[in-house]
């Protein structure tokens, strides 16, 4: 059996209903036949004491009691029989239904004689006020008689008794209707209790059901659906509640997931900066060993006065040469380091890119250019080309490409500087004759510490850590960028915006 609050209200209903109806059935067998007898019998007592006040003058004038009385037994569907003190009965009326009448006149009769049979009866209605009223159980009929008993008195003396008789009949066709019509009347009303009652727990209940089914999605973190009630009772200020509810933890768990996501990419980047830290402790150790132990030896070396004296000087100059080196490995990976925490802040400005380019070569073309012999072919003369962009960092790159191309360019090779317009942006490429950078390598060049060349040959020296700078910086710029292979070697390139 469903235990939902239908079935609950629904039953609860038919309860008091079944209730309702044992209740008037108790009421009715207990009260209803003493009720009416009741009124009936004071209806008829004051009836009868009118007939007896008019009666009284009449006492003695038969033919004008003889209508008084036919008018009150027509009136009153009763009897009226008139008994002198003797006991003879000096009056019974007969009338139209001769047949029905003697039954009648029997019936009486049978009353009187029962009543003269009790010798108290006698007594009592002498020293009565008021009429006596009685009722008769007559074995011929399913229903009473009511009895009436009063004295006329003259002078204070009893003169006559007169009889008033009336059946009951109706009292017990009243109820009998009255049962009839009540068992219809609980049919009726039970068959519209019941459709009210499922109508009315439905009303109930439907909407109910709807902020159930919401309160269930809430439960499973699901705020998409709202509760659709709309009405102003506790039910519609229920969904309403729940509706702030909802709202109120959805904005809660949005907060909550966010500032979660938060934390994750928080946690996320520390772990990456204690990873970067130990990767560069790692590679730092590294690199600094071999310089350091090239040091070590050569001023050892001198300790123990081991070097000729012509000597002494190229081993001075390798000595300084590493410190230098040193030097400049630390500042790159402080640098490096700077950019990968993150923690670097660009200051963009429009400026001219020509002078600066102009500049860096200017500045390359000494020592190392001069000594292998290279040619700087550049496509640009003396135009303004504006771009926006951080212009010390911008240097670094530049001077980083140019650095490579040098180092990685044979003896009277060429170098070209290009720079190609691109609507919103403009494109930077170092050209260089040389040797191709294998497919595979080409990601991997950006990375720290990568060189191709792993031997740790001294003939381009570098310790890997140059593009990996240019990289950080060209993503803080949100520049396009990368290298190719070419005809004639290897081309950089990389983006401005204008
Ligand atoms: N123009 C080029 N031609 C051929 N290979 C290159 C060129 N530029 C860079 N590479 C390769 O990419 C590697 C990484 O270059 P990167 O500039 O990062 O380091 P590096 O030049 O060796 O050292 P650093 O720049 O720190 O002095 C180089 O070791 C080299 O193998
Ligand atoms: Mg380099």
């Amino acid at each position: 059996m469903r235990k939902n609050i239908s079935f609950k209200l629904f039953m609860v209903t038919v309860f008091f209903f079944l209730l309702f109806i044992v209740t008037q059935l108790i009421l009715q067998s207990l009260f209803f036949e003493r009720y009416f007898i009741w009124r009936k019998t004071t209806e008829f007592e004051t009836k009868l004491k009118k007939f007896e006040f008019q009666y009284y003058n009449y006492v003695d004038d038969w033919s004008k009691a003889i209508g008084l009385i036919n008018e009150f037994e027509k009136n009153e569907d009763s009897k009226i029989v008139v008994l002198e003190n003797d006991g003879t009965m000096s009056y019974i009326t007969k009338y139209y239904d001769e047949k029905n009448d003697i039954t009648k006149i029997n019936d009486v009769k049978e009353i009187i004689t029962k009543w003269r049979n009790d010798s108290n009866n006698a007594y009592n209605l002498k020293t009565a006020t008021d009429i006596i009223t009685y009722t008769v159980n007559n074995k011929n009929y399913d229903f009473k008689h009511l009895v009436c008993v009063s004295s006329i008195k003259k002078n204070g003396i009893q003169v006559k008794t007169i009889f008033a008789i009336t059946p009951l009949n109706e009292v017990s066709d009243t109820i009998e209707t009255l049962s009839d019509f009540y068992m219809y009347f609980y049919i009726v009303a039970f068959v519209i209790s019941l459709i009210l009652s499922i109508i009315y727990s439905r009303m109930v209940s439907r909407p109910l059901r709807k902020v159930t089914k919401t309160a269930k999605k809430m439960s499973r973190l699901d705020f998409s659906e709202k509760c659709e009630v709309t009405s102003q009772d506790e039910i519609g200020r229920l969904a309403e509640t729940l509706n702030f509810l909802s709202a109120n933890l959805e904005l809660a768990l949005n907060s909550l997931k966010k500032s979660n996501k938060k934390l994750k990419i928080d946690i996320e980047k520390e772990k990456k900066i204690e990873k970067m830290r130990r990767e560069f402790i790692a590679s730092i150790s590294h690199e600094l060993k071999t310089p350091i132990t090239l040091i070590e030896g050569y001023a050892e070396g001198f300790k123990d006065g081991i070097f000729e004296d012509e000597e002494k000087d190229y081993y001075i100059d390798v000595i300084l040469d590493e410190a230098r080196k040193m030097e400049v490995m630390v500042a790159d990976m402080l640098q490096l380091s700077k950019y990968e925490s993150g923690n670097i802040e660009l200051h963009i400005e429009e400026f001219d890119i020509i002078p600066l380019i102009n500049k860096i070569i200017k500045k390359m073309s000494t020592s190392q250019v001069n000594d292998k012999k290279l040619n700087l072919i550049t496509d640009f003369y003396e135009k303004e080309i504006l771009v926006k962009a951080d212009i010390q960092r911008i240097e670094g790159v530049i001077n980083n490409f140019f650095t490579n191309a040098i180092r990685h360019t044979q003896q009277d090779g060429n170098i070209y500087v290009n720079i190609k317009d691109d609507k919103s942006r403009i494109f930077i490429e170092v050209e260089n004759e040389g040797s191709f950078i294998p497919e595979e390598e080409k990601n991997k060049i950006w990375n720290k510490f990568y060189k191709i060349d792993k031997s740790g040959n001294k003939k381009f020296g570098g310790t890997g850590l140059g593009l990996a700078i240019v990289k950080n910086i060209l993503e803080l710029h949100k520049s396009t960028f990368g290298v190719e292979n070419t005809e004639k070697g290897v081309k950089f390139y990389f983006s401005l915006d204008k």
